[in-house]
C-alpha cells in the first residue's frame, strides 16, 4: 500500500515504512478548514489543520510524501490513522506523480489519501485568511500549539521542494508569525 502524506505525516510518521518517495498529486489545493478538536485544539476552540480541496484548474499540485507501507503492516497503519484522525477524514485514491531522484521510474501510481468529508462536524471552510491566522495563533491542543503545526508543515514543505507554490500554506505562515511577533512585544 501506498500512502500520501500533505499534513503532519510529512514530518511525523510514526508507523513502519518501506520507502518515502517526495512528489505530488494535482487537481487539488490544501487548506486549513479541518477543524482539530484535541490534537491542535479544544473541542470549544477547534484549532485548523490541513486538508485537500479539488480544484477547478487541474494544473494545482499539493506537494507531499508518498509512503510504502509492507503487505504485514497495513491494516496496524490504518487502524493508527483512522484513530488519529478520527475527525471526519476519508479515504480516497488519487494519483501520485514522484520527483525524488530516489526513486529511478517516474512514472505516476495511484495512492490513498485521507481527505476530510466537508460533511463533518469539525469542517470549517473559511475564506478570509486573517480570520483563518487568528484561530492558529491562539489555539493550542494535546499535541502542541496550532502555530508549531503550520510553521513545521511549511518548513517541511519548503524543505522538501523549495519550488513549492503553495499561497495559502506560505501566506498562513507569515501572518501568524507576525501575530505571535506582535504578541511577544512588550
Ligand atoms: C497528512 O497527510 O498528514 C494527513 C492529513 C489528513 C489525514 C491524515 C493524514
Amino acid at each position: 500500500m501506498w500512502l500520501f502524506g500533505y499534513g503532519s505525516l510529512i514530518w511525523k510518521v510514526d508507523f513502519p515504512i518501506r520507502r518515502r518517495v517526495v512528489g505530488y498529486i494535482k487537481g487539488y489545493v490544501r487548506r486549513f478548514y479541518q477543524g482539530s478538536p484535541e490534537h491542535r485544539g479544544a473541542p470549544l476552540k477547534p484549532g485548523r489543520v490541513v486538508t485537500l480541496l479539488p480544484s477547478s484548474n487541474c494544473e494545482d499540485v499539493v506537494w507531499g510524501v508518498a509512503y510504502e507501507i509492507r503487505k504485514e503492516d497495513v491494516a496496524g497503519v490504518v487502524d493508527s490513522l483512522d484513530v488519529r484522525e478520527k475527525s471526519g477524514y476519508e479515504k480516497k485514491t488519487v494519483t501520485f506523480y514522484p520527483t525524488d531522484d530516489s526513486i529511478e521510474d517516474k512514472t505516476p501510481f495511484d495512492l490513498t489519501v485521507y481527505i476530510a468529508d466537508p460533511k463533518n462536524e469539525w469542517y470549517r471552510e473559511e475564506p478570509d485568511m486573517k480570520t483563518i491566522a487568528a484561530e492558529i495563533a491562539e489555539c493550542r491542543g494535546m499535541s502542541g500549539p496550532n502555530a508549531e503545526y503550520l510553521f513545521k508543515l511549511a518548513d517541511a514543505v519548503r524543505q522538501m521542494t523549495p519550488q513549492a507554490c503553495d499561497p495559502h500554506l506560505f501566506e498562513l505562515e507569515a501572518e501568524v508569525k507576525r501575530i505571535v511577533e506582535a504578541k511577544q512585544k512588550p
